[in-house]
């Protein structure tokens, strides 16, 4: 699918396999526990939205949602390499990828993130997300997470 330019020289594209080595170099940078290279490989092939963000040609972040149950999308992750940070990259992809799990059938979307993750609950509920609940415990690390969620009718593309 061709590119569609979002702001400041940044561009949002669908990923392909040629983009996995620097989706995982974004993803290692960016989590203490990072999927690892197979997983983010084999969302290619589910139904949903897993797109890149491009500066100049070069990935600067990346994004996964899947549809689940044909109405609901579900954000599984998204990272932005730590240099491009606050530029807006994360809104873009957020934005793209609920225009596109909308367009495929989504009509409420949900999330988890961890308690402790500001940038990320901020980003969210800078793109209409509001807390849904908690669970206890959902990481490893005994982190718990809190759940997101938002109405398809009420999302912010930019
Ligand atoms: C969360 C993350 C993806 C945000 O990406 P980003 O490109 O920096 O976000 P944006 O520049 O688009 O910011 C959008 C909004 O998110 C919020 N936000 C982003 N970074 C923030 C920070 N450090 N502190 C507080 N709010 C923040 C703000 O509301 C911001 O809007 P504003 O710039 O108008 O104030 C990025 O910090 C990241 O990759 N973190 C590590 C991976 C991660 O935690 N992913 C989420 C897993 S649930």
């Amino acid at each position: 699918m061709a590119r569609r330019a979002v702001d400041h020289g940044i561009a949002v594209r669908e990923a392909n396999l040629a983009d996995i080595d620097r989706i995982v170099e974004i993803e290692d940078a960016s989590f203490p526990d990072p999927y690892p290279r197979g997983l983010l490989k084999a969302f290619l092939y589910m139904p949903g939205a897993y797109m890149v963000a491009t500066d100049c040609g070069t990935i600067v972040g990346y994004t996964i949602g899947i549809i689940r149950h044909r109405t609901l999308g579900h954000l599984v992750s998204v990272a932005v390499a730590p240099g491009s940070r606050r530029e807006g990259v994360g809104r873009a992809l957020i934005g793209e990828a609920l225009a596109r799990l909308a367009d495929a059938g989504a009509k409420r979307f949900m999330l988890e993130a961890r308690e402790s993750n500001a940038p990320a609950i901020g980003l969210y509920k800078r793109m209409g997300f509001s807390e849904a609940g908690k669970i206890e415990k959902y990481y490893a690390d005994g982190e718990s997470a809190i759940v997101m969620e938002l109405n398809g009718s009420s999302g912010s593309r930019t």
